[in-house]
């Protein structure tokens, strides 16, 4: 085979008078019949244009040559020279061509499936994309995306490896993690009717390496949660997962702002600055969700006080109603011109959008030059003075507003929030807005089970100064736990840990879990922590939503070299499958799936 001496993509005018060999894919192929045969080469570094000069080239060149076809892999060997036609600017490689001396058809190909022109690529069905997933990953777009991925996790181990901490892996086949999704479970043959379980994330090992006395730790790792996938879920995901020991919240803070400030430096010369922070009742307050989307404004305000004095039936009945001790709340949005995209019809529907969340409908109306108009108008009449004061209203702006118990009130025009902000097309480009959520409550009381639950994950530690209050009152108790947002979605997740036996057992007892239930899922943590467990803490990056962002798609899939369908399926290996019934036998499974046809 001839050697090759440079990537396709790496020529420039600086190598004209070299003779090289370059191997690669045909893109195009075009036959000019006017003695010359002008290939585009692919490899990952780009396209270089190959020139086959039919009346100066021995026969079975040209015979070979004529034989070339799109996606054939070839090696030439050529002399580059200033391109006789002309410099093709939008080319890297545009001031140069190669004039093919020898050349070797390393392997023919059939017409591929699926265009590898960007452009209409980009409108093949995705699941062609997906099945012919090789051909996919060829496309200039998505060799850059994963180009982009190796970046970011050669940045995350430079940097991280630079503060010291120590790459270690943990083990796929494990015990039940407490991420609180489903788990994927493997048999285990040697152990009949006892299973595997695969990681929810690294969680309970990454904690046991601090009680191992490696201080800092970070794996690049798959984790597996078997949830319904979405937009910006895979069942299958990695994480950038950190511990740290002897630290407090903000070390751990800090010390990841570091990373994602040196990330952004380093992909687009940006300056992050310093990340802004929020306690999460405050951003639920403003923003109605604990992600929030800080590019734009449309916060929420209560107007809860001025409804009561409404004669508004949906007002009222919504203040009167009341929920783990906390009364039903009216709170409304701003949208300040110009608002024309919100028309009549625009916001009939967002009471449709509305009962997606539980919520009855969201009422609006609109401040015109004689007072309010339309929808709401005549109950907010009467309290006007106070509604245009409290919310800052001018003459045109809309309000919408959402009357409820706190959390669907709140929730339902946070999430509306962000639907205006996407209707008015409102959200600039071009703009990172990372903040850090903290001061999380502990606890979620779940009416169902009638008992609390702990909102991240039973590990968490209360905040410093909410020790006193873990047993009296856990639904106000706050935990050190952090969010990273980035643009409304949550890049990392992590908390301070509890390394204390005495609290791992009142929280464990808060959440209703018995000695020996907490014994059988994690004894062998809590076995870890009676043995010198140092104070730690940690925090997980989603990199296949951190590689999102900085490739610009909302699509989760886009960044995953072998994703899975909505629904779970490898299109391209058509995994799962059937297994062999000798395996079911070894493995001591039945199944009590109807036969597959
Ligand atoms: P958590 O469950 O918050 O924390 O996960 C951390 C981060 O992982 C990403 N993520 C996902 N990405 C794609 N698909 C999914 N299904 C998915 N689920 C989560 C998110 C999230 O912020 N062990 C803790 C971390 C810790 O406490 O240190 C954990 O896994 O970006």
């Amino acid at each position: 085979m001839l050697k090759r001496s440079h990537m396709c993509g790496s020529l420039r005018a600086s190598h004209v008078g070299q003779t090289v060999t370059v191997c690669g894919w045909i893109n195009t192929c075009r036959d000019q019949s006017k003695g010359l045969i002008f290939t585009d080469l692919r490899d990952r570094e780009g396209l270089c244009q190959v020139v086959f000069n039919l009346e100066d080239s021995p026969a079975e060149l040209i015979a070979l040559a004529r034989t070339l076809r799109r996606e054939f892999v070839i090696a030439v060997t050529g002399l580059v020279r200033v391109r006789a036609g002309g410099a093709n600017p939008k080319l890297a490689t545009g001031e140069i061509e190669v004039v093919a001396q020898k050349l070797e058809l390393l392997n023919a190909a059939e017409t591929p499936p699926i265009l590898l022109d960007e452009h209409d690529s980009e409108k093949t069905n995705e699941e062609i994309r997906l099945k012919y997933r090789y051909i996919d990953l060829r496309r200039p777009r998505m060799q850059h995306i994963m180009r982009t991925r190796s970046r970011i996790t050669k940045f995350a181990r430079d940097y991280f490896g630079l503060n010291g901490f120590l790459e270690i892996e943990t083990p796929l086949l494990i015990k039940t993690t407490p991420e609180g999704a489903r788990d994927f479970i493997v048999p285990a043959r040697l152990h009949p009717g006892k299973w595997y379980a695969l990681p929810q994330s690294p969680q309970l090992f990454k904690q046991i390496l601090m009680v191992a006395g490696f201080d800092r730790y970070i794996q690049i790792c798959k984790c597996m949660r078997d949830e319904d996938p979405r937009a910006d879920r895979q069942a299958e995901f990695t994480q950038i997962d950190l511990e740290m020991s002897f630290i407090e919240r903000e070390d751990v803070m800090d010390m990841m702002t570091g990373f994602v400030r040196g990330l952004w430096t380093e992909l687009f010369q940006y300056d992050v600055g310093s990340v802004p922070r929020i306690t999460y009742w405050d951003s639920m307050e403003r923003y109605g969700i604990d992600r929030p989307d800080t590019r734009y404004g449309l916060e929420l305000t209560d107007v809860s006080d001025i409804a009561g004095k409404t004669e508004f039936a949906v007002f009222k009945d919504a203040l009167a109603l009341s929920k783990n001790g906390r009364g039903g709340v009216v709170k409304a949005i701003r949208i300040p011109t110009p608002n024309e995209k919100l028309t009549r019809k625009v916001l009939d529907g967002y009471s449709e959008f509305a009962k997606t969340f539980k919520a009855g409908g969201i009422p609006f109306t609109k401040l015109g030059a004689n007072g309010f108009e339309t929808g709401v108008a005549k109950f907010c009449e009467p309290v006007k003075a106070e509604l245009i004061a409290k919310l800052g209203l001018v003459q045109g702006d809309i309000v919408v507003f959402a009357a409820d118990h706190y959390d669907i009130a709140t929730k339902t025009l946070g999430e509306l929030r962000q639907k205006i902000a996407r209707d008015l097309a409102i959200i600039p480009e071009g703009k990172w807005n990372f903040v850090w959520v903290i001061d999380f409550p502990m606890f979620d009381w779940d009416d169902e089970g009638k008992r609390w639950v702990a909102l991240h994950h039973p590990f968490t530690s209360p905040n410093p100064d909410q020790f006193g209050i873990l047993a009296t009152d856990p639904g106000a108790c706050l935990s050190a736990g952090y969010d990273l947002v980035l643009n409304g979605s949550e890049i990392a997740g992590g908390s301070v840990r509890i390394h204390d036996m005495k609290v791992q057992e009142a929280v464990f007892g808060l959440i209703g879990l018995t000695e020996a239930d907490a014994k059988m899922k994690f004894g062998f943590l809590l076995d870890a922590l009676k043995f010198g467990a140092p104070p730690h803490g940690g925090i997980a990056f989603g990199l296949d939503r951190l590689v999102m962002h900085v490739v610009g798609t909302d699509n989760i899939r886009d960044v995953i070299a072998f994703p899975k369908t909505q629904s779970g399926m490898d299109l391209m290996s058509d995994a799962p499958g059937p297994v062999d019934p000798e395996q079911l036998v070894e493995t001591h499974v039945r199944s009590t799936a109807p036969p597959l046809v």
